[in-house]
């Protein structure tokens, strides 16, 4: 069995640095293109057999060390009773937005065997078909990044919606991160139970918010998930996209590896988290169109640095992006294995 990631995320010993890429299944993919062609995105989601088909496509072309359960992280919030769209052009819509108390009373906690019962059936697929192969990474949004959709309705730019609730300081914005704590935490407790091996939580927006905001509007709910979800005993990986300017407090979150984007040299963000950190990360999904021979490059330097560290698992900053060269990718992963190569 192929278990160097899960090994790498407990800070063992690893003959070489594992790889895997966000978003590894989707678009970039003329496999993915083509079961795409006959189901819309939410179907692909909610339909075990298809969602299986594509999470293996990239353990298959790429040879990446894990696969990431194909899903999305609003599923869940569909569940809680908003009406989930996705547009080709805009991406996700929530045509109801939460902006005030009744709203947020109003939502539910899904219970995921009862109310989203393919994310369950398609983890145990899963596990099935990998035979072990690579292990298999379950996944949620964090609390924050959750809310942000939910109040603005949407992608944002300036999160204009989310900070006024929170600066009201009314408690419907503690109220509404209360309940997204709640379900992601039963969430992924759900797709441990059903045999992810490991979970990431994805904090695509936190880096919009001041260090001092960070600190009370989405450290304390992420925290408290974070050390609940511990009890499963698996390795929980914390991703925030933009991360440099609030490092020290995403420290303390408690997850066993930090996942960092692209923005910050990866050596010197371990030298903000300390040596006894294990991080994931961090080559701009753009360099991807790079030459070959540039590619290895940058890998190599994110490799070296990432020595610094009591544990380095290599991905991409943020996700793949569509039209990214495929063979690129596959070059990147075998750059990877090649380069990062313990003695
Ligand atoms: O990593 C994987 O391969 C697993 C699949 C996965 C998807 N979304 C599939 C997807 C994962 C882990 C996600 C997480 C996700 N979804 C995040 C956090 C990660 C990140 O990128 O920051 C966010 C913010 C979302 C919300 C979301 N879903 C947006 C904003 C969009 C539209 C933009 C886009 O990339 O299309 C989606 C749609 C989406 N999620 C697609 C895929 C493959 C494209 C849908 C399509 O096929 O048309």
């Amino acid at each position: 069995m192929n278990d160097t990631f899960l090994r790498a995320c407990r800070g063992e010993k690893v003959e070489y640095t594992p790889v895997w890429l966000m978003r590894q299944a989707g678009r970039y993919l003329s496999q993915y293109q083509v079961v795409r062609a006959n189901a819309d995105f939410l179907t692909l989601c909610k339909t075990p057999e298809l969602a299986v088909e594509v999470t293996l496509q990239p353990v298959e072309i790429l040879g990446v060390d894990a696969a990431i359960l194909f899903s999305d992280i609003l599923i869940p919030v569909e569940s809680m009773g908003m009406r989930l769209e996705f547009s080709e052009k805009k991406g996700p819509i929530l045509s109801e937005p939460i902006r005030n108390r009744a709203a947020v009373e109003r939502l539910t906690i899904p219970d995921t065997e009862e109310d989203m019962p393919f994310i369950i059936e398609a983890i145990k697929i899963l596990r099935k078909k990998l035979e072990n192969k690579v292990p298999l990474i379950g996944f949620s949004g964090a609390p924050f990044t959750i809310a942000t959709y939910m109040i603005e309705g949407g992608t944002s730019k300036n999160f204009v919606h989310t900070k006024k609730m929170m600066f009201q300081h009314n408690g419907v914005f503690s109220y509404l991160l209360d309940k997204l704590t709640t379900t992601v935490i039963s969430y992924l407790s759900a797709q441990v139970k059903a045999g992810a091996q490991a979970l990431q939580i994805f904090d695509t927006w936190a880096g919009m918010l001041a260090p001092l905001d960070y600190k009370e509007f989405a450290l304390p709910y992420i925290k408290k998930a974070i050390s609940e979800l511990k009890k499963d005993g698996v390795p929980i990986i914390y991703f925030v996209n933009d991360c440099a300017g609030i490092l020290k407090e995403v420290r303390k979150s408690g997850a066993d590896v930090i996942g960092i984007d692209w923005r910050i040299d990866i050596g010197d963000a371990i030298k903000k988290l300390g040596k006894k950190v294990i991080v994931q990360g961090n080559l701009d999904p753009c360099a991807l169109f790079l030459p070959r021979e540039k590619i290895e490059e940058r890998v190599k330097d994110i490799l070296w640095k990432g020595e610094a560290a009591k544990g380095h698992i290599f991905n991409l900053g943020h996700g793949i992006l569509p039209g990214t060269p495929v063979e690129n990718a596959i070059a990147m992963v075998e750059a990877v294995h090649k380069y990062g190569k313990k003695e």
